[in-house]
Formats: structure tokens, C-alpha cells, sequence
């Protein structure tokens, strides 16, 4: 399904980010990404949504070499690929149904899709009552779940989670966790990049950890052991 075909990415024809990764993720894994501080966990994530360029190697996402996609046609791959981060990149003067409404329309949604689809995807994540608040209007656990509902609003088949909870207290933390493990569920892949232990150990799926830019261990149901 995701095939990192022996990939390499050097920043600046001096920064090592990956060397030689080569990685197959499976239709509806789940799958924790660790590593230290500056491994290479965000550069592979933003390599698969074509934010950055590998240095050498190839990247596909089922049939689609996602490493030869033309400039103009990216947003069909990013269509593709919801993304959440750390900070929830939403927009500030949005409230939460215009932040998700947001990213329909950027894909060329029409008006009677996004009418339907936007609430239903706000309850999906629990905010059912809180679409109409605005960004400060909301906890960061709530502000996490807008960024979801906008990452899944597209039906994408792959979320790539950035630390979704290092900003987040440990209830937050779980139930952004659990409602990760609720889409992955439905049947989507999830690549969650985290430095939580304790989140990887509860999780119980398949954990890569990568060091200094390569893969250093790779298991199923795995744990955090570096
Ligand atoms: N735009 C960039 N220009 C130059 N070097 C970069 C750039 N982005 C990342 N790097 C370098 O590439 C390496 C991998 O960075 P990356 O952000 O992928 O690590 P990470 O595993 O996500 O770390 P963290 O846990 O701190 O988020 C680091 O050495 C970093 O300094
Ligand atoms: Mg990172």
C-alpha cells in the first residue's frame, strides 16, 4: 500500500535526514514511528505528502509513484493523505465547521457535500455541539479534534500524526489516541510519530524506530525500547 523504496533524504547536500530507508506499510496498519530528537520521523512523513523531495529513491502509495507526481496535479495526493500536527494548524477566524469546511472546499467539494459531510465528521470525532466555536473558544483536546475531522473530511486513505499530543495532558493524550485507534479501525492507515513511551506501549502495534536517519528495529505489537 505505502512502499518506501530505499529512500534518502540530504538537506542541503549536507544534512543527513534518512539513509537508505526502505519501508512497506500494509493497508489498515497502524504504525508508531520513534526515535530521538532529529531521527527523521517528520522528514519521511513529509516526504510521502511531497512537502519535501528524496534525495535518492522512490515512494509509492498503492499504484501511484508518489515520488513522480507533477507539480500541478499534488493535491490529488494530498486528497489522499490527512495530516495532523503537534501545534493543529487551524485557522484562527474559522470556527470548527469553516476549519474542516475549509478543506473540502480546497478540494473542489461542492456546497451540498460539505453541508452534510462537515457536521457528521465533527460528531464522528465528538464535537457534535461545538461546531459553530472558534479555535480559542475551544480546549486543545478539542482543538486536536477539529485538526482530525479536517485530515478525514477528504476520506483519505492514510493519516500521518505528527506528535498529535505534545501539547496535550494525559486524558487528552488518550482520547486523541483512542479516536486515532477508532478511524484506524474503519479502516484507515495511521502513521502516528510520537515520542510517548508509555502511548507506544499501550497501543500495542507495530512500532518502527528509526536512529540517526535509518531504521534500527522494526515489530509487530511492538514497545518503546531505545
Ligand atoms: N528543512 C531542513 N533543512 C535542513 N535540515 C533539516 C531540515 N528539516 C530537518 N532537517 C534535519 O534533518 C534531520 C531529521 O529531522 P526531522 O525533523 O525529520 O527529525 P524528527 O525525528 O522529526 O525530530 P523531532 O522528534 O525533533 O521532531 C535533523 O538532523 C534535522 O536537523
Ligand atoms: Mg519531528
Amino acid at each position: 500500500m505505502i512502499f518506501f523504496d530505499n529512500i534518502s533524504k540530504i538537506y542541503n547536500h549536507s544534512s543527513v535526514a534518512l539513509k537508505n530507508v526502505t519501508l512497506r506499510i500494509k493497508p489498515k496498519e497502524f504504525i508508531s514511528l520513534v526515535g530521538s530528537s532529529g531521527a527523521g520521523k517528520t522528514t519521511l512523513l513529509k516526504l510521502l505528502i511531497r512537502e519535501e523531495e528524496p534525495s535518492d529513491g522512490r515512494i509509492f502509495l498503492d499504484g501511484l509513484e508518489v515520488t513522480a507526481v507533477p507539480k500541478e496535479n499534488l493535491h490529488h495526493l494530498r486528497r489522499r493523505i490527512g495530516t495532523v500536527f503537534q501545534d493543529y494548524k487551524l485557522l484562527p477566524l474559522k470556527t470548527a465547521f469553516e476549519n474542516v469546511a475549509f478543506a473540502m472546499e480546497a478540494s473542489g467539494r461542492r456546497d451540498d457535500e460539505i453541508q452534510e459531510d462537515v457536521p457528521q465528521v465533527l460528531s464522528l470525532v465528538g464535537l457534535g455541539d461545538k461546531i459553530n466555536n472558534f479555535p480559542h473558544q475551544l480546549s486543545g483536546g478539542e482543538k486536536q479534534r477539529v485538526a482530525i475531522a479536517r485530515a478525514l473530511v477528504n476520506r483519505p486513505d492514510v493519516i500521518l500524526a505528527d506528535e498529535p499530543t505534545g501539547n496535550l495532558d494525559p486524558i487528552n493524550t488518550w482520547e486523541i489516541i483512542k479516536l486515532l485507534q477508532k478511524i484506524n479501525e474503519l479502516g484507515t492507515i495511521v502513521v502516528l510519530a510520537t515520542h510517548d513511551k508509555e502511548i507506544i506501549n499501550a497501543i500495542d502495534k507495530r512500532v518502527i524506530v528509526l536512529d540517526n536517519g535509518a531504521i534500527i528495529s522494526d515489530k509487530e505489537k511492538g514497545k518503546y525500547l531505545v
